[in-house]
């Protein structure tokens, strides 16, 4: 066991459901105390430390702010290096750059060195738990449920469907994917902190046949994660209508197959009709805002806020969306968010953006009881932040007027340089990168 001291910062609850004063805990000189199984056994004001912790080994951060790790619910693990691919929009960038660089995951080899770097640089940036994108292969899936585990990390992936519109390399048929997943449940499922995501690129990659098994694995497994793409781009869009003619919206054609449900999640979710949001809504679906990769791609401007307490309220989470999104750390994920809800004329708050990227998160993801927030019982899946990580944030830092403010100059200019130590279930991964 350990003790981590630092100024703890964790949701209790959504910001605009507790309101601001309420939402959060926070003890500037706190203590978390981690146990063998690498939980946390204690956490609160370090003057309280109970005494029977009183000489285990600490770890002392000072002033620095100890968040839990940073979730990330939208990425793709095969993009991991293919970040700021120059391209005009979303059909683009995928048939120009994307889909090429996935089809060498086909090669085992590659996707084990590629686990490698991708889950240390979501370590480097504070991020302890993601739902990932891989590839059709089932090598590649394989490759990052062995890494995560190796790890020891909160990670949900899954071999992705696609039997359409894309190179042969990167085609299935619809019953091979339906088999292969089949084959991934089983030999992942329940194992280490790992889970299984069935997952449909989108509808431009998959044939009726195929939407209608990946309905069926739905069916088949009601407490796995299903995850896919939704009315991200106008062109995207047009060519959903043209493939499916008889379908009411984009919307609707996951909705034919079964595909709407709680657990169910949806990247981007931008152009949504009011029955589309109905429907997201009454299924208990999720929709994944991913800000810095719908500027990158020019797919348009999520309305956050709206869509979270509209009067269809759709769950909402936060994603990197790499690499389509501009960078690992959720600092810039935040910062976008940010700029994209004063574009649209409804500000978040820095509370509201870290609870998404915490809390939220788990909460949305389904994972709560065991990450998340810094509570007894949870992960010890931890970030240190330091708010004067370079000599400008420091200066920023003078003009600080409390922690709300502190947060909101870390998530406007901090980056991966503001991430002192990550921890995965206790342990250093940062620093200790094995
Ligand atoms: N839609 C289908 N595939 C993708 C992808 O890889 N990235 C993004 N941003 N959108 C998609
Ligand atoms: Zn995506």
């Amino acid at each position: 066991m350990n003790i981590v001291r630092g100024q703890i910062v964790s949701f209790r609850d959504d910001p605009m459901v507790a309101g601001e004063e309420n939402c959060l805990q926070h003890w500037s000189k706190g203590a978390i105390v981690v146990d063998e199984f690498g939980k946390i056994a204690w956490r609160g004001d370090f003057s309280n430390l109970p005494n029977a912790y009183a000489n285990l080994e600490e770890t002392d951060y000072g002033d620095k702010l100890i968040l839990p790790g940073f979730i990330d619910a939208h990425l793709h693990f095969p993009q991991y290096r293919m970040l700021a691919a120059y391209a005009t929009d979303l059909l683009d960038w995928l048939n120009r750059y994307t889909f090429i660089e996935e089809q060498r995951y086909g090669d085992k080899a590659i996707a084990d060195a590629a686990a490698k770097m991708f889950v240390d640089e979501l370590f480097r940036h504070g991020i302890t738990s993601c739902l990932a994108f891989s590839t059709i292969h089932t090598g590649a899936a394989d490759a990052l449920f062995e890494e995560a585990s190796r790890r020891n990390m909160s990670l949900i992936t899954g071999r992705t469907m696609m039997d359409r519109n894309a190179p042969s390399g990167l085609r299935d048929s619809a019953e091979k994917s339906y088999d292969e997943t089949r084959e991934l449940i089983g030999k992942w499922t329940g194992k280490s902190r790992l889970g299984y995501a069935i997952s449909p690129r989108f509808a431009v990659t998959s044939t009726e046949e195929q939407l209608e098994l990946a309905g069926a694995l739905v069916k088949e497994y009601p407490d796995l994660w299903m995850q896919t793409h939704l009315s991200e781009n106008h062109g995207e869009i047009a060519a959903v209508a043209r493939d499916f003619p008889w379908s009411k919206d984009y919307t609707d054609v996951y909705d034919r197959y079964g595909l709407l449900r709680e657990k169910s999640y949806f990247a981007h979710g931008i152009h949504l009709n009011d029955r589309e949001l109905a429907r997201l809504s009454d299924s208990g679906s999720a929709i994944v805002h991913c800000p810095t990769s719908n500027n990158f791609l020019g797919s348009g401007h999520f309305k956050c806020r709206e869509v979270r307490n509209g009067d269809n309220p759709v769950k909402t989470g936060i994603g990197s969306d790499i690499g389509g999104g501009t960078s690992y750390s959720t600092l810039a994920t935040l910062r976008d968010a940010f700029t994209v809800s004063q574009l649209v004329g409804a500000r978040i708050s820095p509370y509201e953006a870290f609870y998404m990227s915490t809390l939220g998160n788990a909460r949305v993801l389904y994972l709560d009881s065991e990450i998340g927030s810094i509570d007894v019982g949870k992960y010890a899946d931890l970030v240190v932040l330091d708010p004067c990580a370079t000599p400008l944030m420091a200066a920023r830092h003078e003009l600080s007027s409390g922690l709300s403010d502190i947060l909101f100059a870390l998530m406007i200019m901090g980056d991966d340089r503001a991430i002192v130590e990550t921890y995965v279930a206790g342990k250093r991964v940062k620093t200790a990168i094995v």
